[in-house]
């Protein structure tokens, strides 16, 4: 089986991708991160993955005249590292369709809530946390999901709840939230590494393995 190599795109701080990575070498994940795409030049997410050694492309689709010249340019790229598995951590941009049809059922995304809730255009960041607060919700937690053409739409591979505490402040909440997103991210990826993840329309079959048994 041929190891993940990993594109993730990401927007800000960087630290789903931290996590990413060093998981990835502690838990003995058959991945890497391959590179790692940026659409804003000051995002922590680069500086921190050049420091670590981690190909690192600012780019994003306003350098370029043309929706599909911007498809060249990434496409150049994951031809250049061999990505054959993209992750979001955080990217904040739509994934051109070109890209979502090169990579079908290969893309995934983070979202800090628990989807279908909470999720959809301009729901990111701290307002997630803020919508979860002021809904009266009780659990909360992180999703990963498949990426499709739809914001926070594709098929539901994990999922992980947290309480939601009486005096929660929007960066509390985020906070454990956080912490659980770095652990599923992780599982998420082992589990396509292992090739346990089996797709069927909106269902994902997860292949238990031979040590679950
Ligand atoms: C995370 O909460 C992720 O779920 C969301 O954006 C945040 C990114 O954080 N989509 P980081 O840049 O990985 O620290």
């Amino acid at each position: 089986m041929d190891p993940l190599i990993i594109g993730v795109f990401a927007s800000g701080r960087g630290s789903n991708f931290e996590a990413l990575l060093h998981h990835i070498e502690e838990d003995e994940i058959p991945a890497k991160i391959g590179a790692v795409i940026s659409n804003n030049q000051q995002a922590g997410v680069l500086q921190t993955a050049s420091e670590n050694n981690v190909p690192a492309y600012y780019i994003e689709r306003g350098q370029f005249e043309t929706g599909s010249e911007f498809c060249d340019a990434l496409e150049e790229i994951f031809d250049r590292h061999g990505i054959n598995f993209i992750a979001l951590a955080g990217y904040l941009r739509k994934i051109p369709t070109r890209v979502i049809r090169r990579y079908p059922n290969r893309i995934l995304n983070i979202h800090p809530a628990l989807l279908p809730d909470f999720g959809g255009k301009g729901m990111y960041g701290i307002r997630v946390h803020e919508a979860v607060l002021e809904s009266g919700a009780t659990v909360s937690g992180a999703t990963i999901h498949i990426v499709d053409e739809e914001y926070d739409h594709g098929p539901i591979v994990l999922q992980h709840e947290v309480p939601v505490r009486p005096n929660d402040s929007p960066d509390i909440l985020a906070a454990r939230v956080l912490q659980v997103e770095h652990r599923i991210y992780a599982e998420a990826v082992q589990l396509f590494a292992e090739n346990r993840v089996v797709v069927h329309g909106r269902t994902v079959q997860i292949i238990s393995s031979e040590t679950d048994e």
